[in-house]
């Protein structure tokens, strides 16, 4: 592979942004917008609830001046699990939410006890109902201090959302340090909210009485997707630059490439390049894990760059409990790995045969195309659908740098 990768935004940026819209009593003006399935879903969503939506290439405006239900569709909330971050908006704007429970996915069970909790401490009633529908009310949420058990990206974004119209201040501590989270922030405060502390794992909410403006906000860099190109350069022994990155965001994913041989370099404006030449060398231990670590949505595609390294790596997922699955589709590649719990033992073969292989979940699908590009042969990969929910037109993207790629209708 060689060429020049333009990165775009996040879809773990826009997603709880697009929630937030749903605080601004008045427009708010999205760039740099991903053409994602999950972005369209979360539109879906929003016009159910009484937003006017309006999509031009890659700007969404959102209009959520007549909001005119507090119920989240089913069929939209079981496309996308992550739907669960508009409850949080949804509560504090409308005063109650109904939600169908979000169920696990292929990665993990993807509980939501610590949203849950949290909205609780700040006086809502949430009702399990049964068949699977949750109803949250509060007439008025009440600021509060909150310690998550884990920085929760999903559960950090919910509090932050729900804090804005609350009574008071609400402290979140051990919170979540995405940068997805300070892109949340600096949206919110734009629009008029009181928030400090994103990226520190300590943010303060100052609840305000209404947030009624028309505000215009950029969507940072998807840092996942930039990574994962980099890791495909890598694996493939390519060249690679990918531009509109910002390079601390991917660091510890750079740190990575570089340990195993790759030649880095970043120039100002965001521009990163990538050399790989000869057998990549082998990762003694790689630990995922919240940021500014490994990023977990990284280690099933760092898994299939191993796959082919001259010697034996270690990687250990600590962030979900069921994020190897994908590796017995690699092992239909002729790739030697053994997973126990969450420790995934590579050891570097000197070829993969293509096969057929089956993605079930985003990153992992990622993963079956990275060892697909360095296999022998044809490899076909189905379930490309979950491929789609976090890559635009991947095929596109990467035939243009030399992959050969494409789409077959299945
Ligand atoms: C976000 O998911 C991302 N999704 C995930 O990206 C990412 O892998 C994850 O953060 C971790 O970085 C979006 O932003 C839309 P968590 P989220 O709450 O918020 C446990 C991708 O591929 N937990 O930080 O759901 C949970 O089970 C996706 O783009 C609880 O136990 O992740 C997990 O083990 C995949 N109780 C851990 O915390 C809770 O109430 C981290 O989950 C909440 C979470």
């Amino acid at each position: 592979m060689s060429g020049i990768i333009e990165v775009p935004g996040a879809k773990n940026a826009v997603l709880p942004v697009l929630a937030a819209t749903l605080l601004n009593n008045g427009t708010s003006i999205l760039e740099n917008c991903p053409e994602l399935d999950d972005v369209l879903t979360m539109n879906e969503i929003l016009s159910a609830l009484g937003c006017k939506i309006k999509r031009k290439g890659s700007q969404i405006e959102v209009d959520a001046s007549q909001l005119t239900s507090s119920s989240i569709p089913e069929v939209l909330a079981k496309r996308m699990r992550s739907s669960i971050i508009i409850l949080g908006a949804v509560l504090a704007r409308c005063g109650e939410v109904h939600v169908s429970y979000p169920g696990g996915c292929e990665i993990g069970m993807r509980p939501i006890d610590m949203h849950l909790r949290a909205l609780e401490q700040m006086g809502a009633e949430v009702d399990g109902l049964n068949h699977g529908m949750l109803r949250v009310r509060a007439k008025k949420l009440q600021g509060c201090e909150i310690l998550l058990d884990y920085p929760s990206v999903g559960a950090t974004e919910n509090i932050m959302l729900a804090a804005c119209y609350a009574e008071g201040e609400t402290l979140i501590r051990n919170a979540a340090k995405e940068p997805e989270i300070e892109d949340l922030q600096a949206f919110l405060n734009k629009a008029g909210a009181m928030i400090s502390g994103a990226g520190s794992g300590v943010i303060k909410i100052h609840g305000v009485s209404e947030i009624k403006t028309q505000i215009t906000h950029k969507i940072i860099p998807d840092r996942i997707v930039a990574g994962t190109y980099l890791a495909a350069a890598a694996a493939t022994g390519g060249s690679l630059v990918v531009t509109g990155v910002d390079y601390d965001h991917i660091g510890s994913i750079l740190y990575c490439l570089k340990r195993c041989g790759c030649k880095i370099k970043h120039y100002q404006g965001g521009v990163v390049t990538l050399e790989a030449e000869g057998r990549l060398k082998p990762l003694d231990l790689v630990r995922t894990s919240p940021y500014p670590g490994f990023p977990t949505d990284m280690q099933p595609q760092i898994v299939a760059l191993l796959t082919r390294c001259s010697g034996t790596s270690v990687v250990v997922e600590t962030v979900f409990e069921n994020r190897f699955r994908y590796t017995e589709q690699l092992l239909k590649l002729g790739a030697d790995i053994s997973v126990q719990g969450r420790t995934a033992i590579i050891r570097g073969v000197d070829t993969l045969r293509g096969a057929d292989l089956e993605a079930r979940d985003l990153r992992g699908g990622a993963a079956l195309i990275i060892a697909g590009l360095t296999a022998e042969g044809e490899t076909r990969i189905s379930g490309v659908n979950y491929i789609d929910r976090g890559y635009e037109r991947v095929e596109r993207v990467l035939s243009k740098v030399g992959a050969q790629i494409r789409r077959v209708e299945d």
